[in-house]
């Protein structure tokens, strides 16, 4: 087969996706950090932060505001949101599960809340130790407070698509508690969260399009994990079904501490390289998110999962073998 007969269309003839503003929100430095057990100094997160900044990610979650019995490594999170150098354009975001969380949030300046509850009562009760009724009263308190202080409030619903306790959670459930979140709490957006890899293609489609079909206007993102190696396959198919945001992390790492069997997110340069391929516009840098990638093992003290940080992007080529124009001259010797 010749090149030309395979390259006869262009990106847009063959991809929905092709020529799409897909916004990209890194999440590394929160979902990322709050699965290790090293502490990283808190000028290595700000520089973090800032790389991600430079390298054109439309959202960051800095940090989360949680008790630091909790997560001891996210202990510093005011003293980070006081050392970034903000971006005029990017989204400054911070994960807040309680109305302590808030007052650290607001106080620190964030841009947004990120509240976050489970779709499935077990995985609610082990994360955040509260029903999901009791959960949903203290998001209306919180998300009242963010309003008075004119911050705009994003809802993360974990288990989204499964529970690893409970196994699938119905849509009506998941749906249910959306419609709660955008119209009776007046949060700008919903994140719909796969927090132990359990989306799978089809799944996320239909879920994606039930979704859009009911708030056509909803900021609306998806955050993947890659546990069972379906991420980039669901991301995707979530732009097919009409989704447009995506949460994802440098390195790939992360994951939920009260999540049995928890892995990292889907990897922000693996999807940037991948969707940059297909002709999205995703407004990042890839070179500059590489290099930021490339900062996290010695800060981690073990590799990332990003296979993009192992091979390079796809046209990073190689040089030949060093006895290549020997090669040739054989070959072509057997043809004389
Ligand atoms: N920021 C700082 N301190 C906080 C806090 C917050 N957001 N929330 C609670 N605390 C402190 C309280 O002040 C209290 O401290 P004290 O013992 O010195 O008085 C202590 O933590 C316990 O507070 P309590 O209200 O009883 O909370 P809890 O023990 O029921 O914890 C959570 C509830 C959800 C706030 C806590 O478990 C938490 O932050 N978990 C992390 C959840 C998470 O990030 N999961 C992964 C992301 S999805
Ligand atoms: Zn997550």
């Amino acid at each position: 087969m010749t090149a030309s007969s395979s390259s006869s269309s262009s990106p847009s003839d063959v991809w929905t996706g092709a020529g799409r503003r897909i916004f990209m929100q890194d999440v590394g430095t929160r979902d990322g950090l709050q699965a290790e057990t090293t502490f990283v100094p808190t000028a290595d997160k700000i520089a973090l932060v800032d790389a991600l900044s430079d390298a054109g990610l439309a959202k960051v979650e800095v940090t989360a505001f949680v008790s630091p019995k909790a997560i001891s490594v996210l202990a510093d999170a005011s003293e980070v949101m006081a050392g970034i150098t903000r971006k005029p354009g990017v989204i400054y975001t911070v994960l807040v599960p309680n109305v302590r969380g808030a007052e650290r949030a607001i106080e620190a300046r964030a841009d947004e809340l990120n509240l976050v509850m489970s779709a499935s009562e077990s995985h609610n009760l082990s994360n955040l130790r509260m029903t999901r009724e009791q959960s949903f009263a203290g998001l209306a308190e919180v998300a009242a407070m963010a309003h008075q202080a004119g911050i705009a409030v994003n809802v993360s619903l974990s288990c989204s698509f499964g529970c690893p306790m409970e196994g699938d959670v119905p849509f009506e459930t998941v749906l249910g508690w959306c419609g709660h979140f955008l119209e009776d709490l007046g949060a700008r957006g919903v994140t719909l969260c796969d927090t132990t890899g359990m989306a799978y293609p089809t799944q996320v489609v239909a879920l994606v399009r039930a979704f859009r079909a009911r708030w056509p206007e909803a900021q609306l993102t998806l955050h993947f994990h890659n546990t069972r190696g379906m991420g980039l396959a669901n991301v995707i198919a979530a732009i097919d079904a009409g989704a447009d945001r995506f949460d994802a992390s440098l390195g790939g790492i992360g994951g939920c501490p009260y999540a049995p069997g928890a892995t990292g997110n889907v990897c922000t340069e693996e999807i940037v390289h991948a969707l940059q391929c297909m002709g999205c516009d995703t407004g990042v840098d890839l070179e500059r998110l590489i290099a930021a990638a490339r900062r996290l093992p010695p800060l981690i003290g073990h590799a990332v999962p990003s296979q993009i940080v192992s091979a390079g992007r796809r046209l990073d080529l190689h040089p030949r073998p060093r006895d290549f124009d020997a090669i040739r001259e054989r070959a072509l010797a057997r043809d004389a």
